[in-house]
């Protein structure tokens, strides 16, 4: 008998490991209460164990007018003043302009997966980081298209070395090269790549684009929550040095950038000096918008839009976030000294949401989280380790959990 689905959709089944890990950590608090160690979530808690919605953000919210949340967004490629606010708060503090087409998409993963479906054909090869965010996967199988990896650290710092080796293999083969660099506060390790690893990469992407188009996807969804602030941003200034056939789709989130998940507002920040191929990139991201989810969630581009044009709502909310940033700092001190003193290898961490443990192993890493989990400590299973999501620890918490690790394992 013919299945219902049809044969390149038949078996897709999503699992999806951080929410199964979740749930598990959810029903052994419910029997053992405030001994588990719920280091599961990849979203803000506090010191008390709330869920972090910031005031600065959802009481301007609540002063949105009801007809404005109603209505539908005033335009596909998002709201003018959304994608102006946008603009302004990644590049609003280079001295030079940077030529971009923004197109407002549901979250960072709308503004990934929209990449991936309209720069690869069918049966083409994306490169991922060895150590990822699970759903580029289950976005590249979306899309068919096919997967590989650079291998994110040597020595401790990026594999440079790698990560040409993969790019040149892969414009060999197919003539084109889409790559993910998930940068700052990469997820799961909290790496960042220093000024330096990012000018090496972009003279290297100079070169390669000789022989044919290289896009580069910059997944910042953590980008407000490095311990550089503002001056980060500075990097997007590199984006100017990009030679004509290299494309930049910068991945923006409103997630953690607002404490907004569950509003689902991002963008692709598209930029290249080709402005035939630029236009033609925002022409199909529209057109992808349309067919797909249509236009974009309308009062939380107007909450975007009016916190960041307004200084008396922006600076309470800067200050408001600076907090949690100075808060995560103080749990990776913690997390990672303690690693350092008991031994429990972990990959390098420079800032962000997570700090990774070292399992290379798979049946190896299965193990040790069954047993973290029989001992009440809850982390998420990745490429490479365990995930441990310091955001949503507290410090009390925190203190002693890697010398638990280590002796558990
Ligand atoms: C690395 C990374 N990229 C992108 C996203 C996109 O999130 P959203 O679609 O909620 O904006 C996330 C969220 O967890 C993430 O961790």
């Amino acid at each position: 008998m013919n299945p219902f689905l049809n044969e390149l959709c038949d078996g897709k089944k999503m699992v999806d490991k951080v929410f199964k890990a979740a749930v598990a950590a959810n029903e052994a608090k419910v029997k053992y209460g405030d001994e588990v160690v719920n280091a599961t979530l990849g979203t803000l808690f506090d010191e008390d164990g709330v869920f972090v919605a910031f005031d600065s953000v959802w009481k301007t919210y609540e002063t949105i007018d009801k007809i404005q949340k109603a209505k539908y967004a005033s335009s596909i490629q998002g709201n003018p003043e959304f994608n102006a606010a946008i603009y302004d708060w990644l590049f609003g503090k280079l001295d030079k302009e940077i030529q971009c087409e923004i197109i407002a998409t549901p979250g960072g993963a709308g503004a990934i997966s929209s990449t991936m479906k309209n720069i690869l054909s069918p049966g083409e090869t994306v490169i991922k980081p060895s150590l990822g965010w699970g759903p580029y996967k289950t976005m590249a199988k979306e899309c068919f298209l096919k997967l590989t990896d650079y291998n994110m650290f040597k020595d401790n710092h990026f594999d440079i070395v790698d990560f040409k080796t993969t790019l040149t293999k892969v414009m060999n083969e197919q003539g084109k090269v889409l790559v993910i660099i998930n940068d700052p506060c990469h997820n799961p390790t909290g790496y960042t790549l220093s000024g330096n690893e990012w000018d090496q990469i972009i003279e290297f992407v100079n070169e390669l684009s000789i022989q044919g188009p290289v896009i580069i996807l910059n997944d910042i969804a953590y980008v407000d929550y490095t311990n550089q602030g503002d001056i980060w941003k500075q990097h997007f200034k590199k984006y100017n040095d990009l030679s004509n056939n290299v494309m930049v789709v910068v991945a923006f989130s409103c997630s953690k950038t607002l404490t907004a998940y569950g509003a689902r507002v991002g963008a692709q920040i598209v930029i290249t000096k080709d402005k035939e191929q630029l236009e033609a990139f925002k022409n199909a991201a529209i057109y992808s918008a349309r067919s797909i989810w249509s236009t974009v969630n309308n009062s939380a581009m107007k909450l975007f839009s009016t916190i960041i044009s307004n200084e008396t709502l922006r600076e309470p909310y800067i200050a408001e976030k600076q907090q949690y940033i100075d808060l995560l700092r103080e749990r990776a001190n913690i997390f990672v000294s303690e690693a350092k003193e008991n031994n429990l290898e972990i990959f390098p961490h420079v800032e962000g949401f997570f700090v990774t443990i070292k399992v290379i192993d798979n049946k190896e890493k299965e193990a040790l989280n069954l047993k973290l989990q029989k001992n009440n400590i809850f982390t998420v299973e990745v490429d490479g380790g365990l995930r441990v999501a310091i955001c949503s620890v507290s410090k009390r918490k925190l203190k002693g959990l890697a010398k638990r690790i280590k002796e558990i394992m």
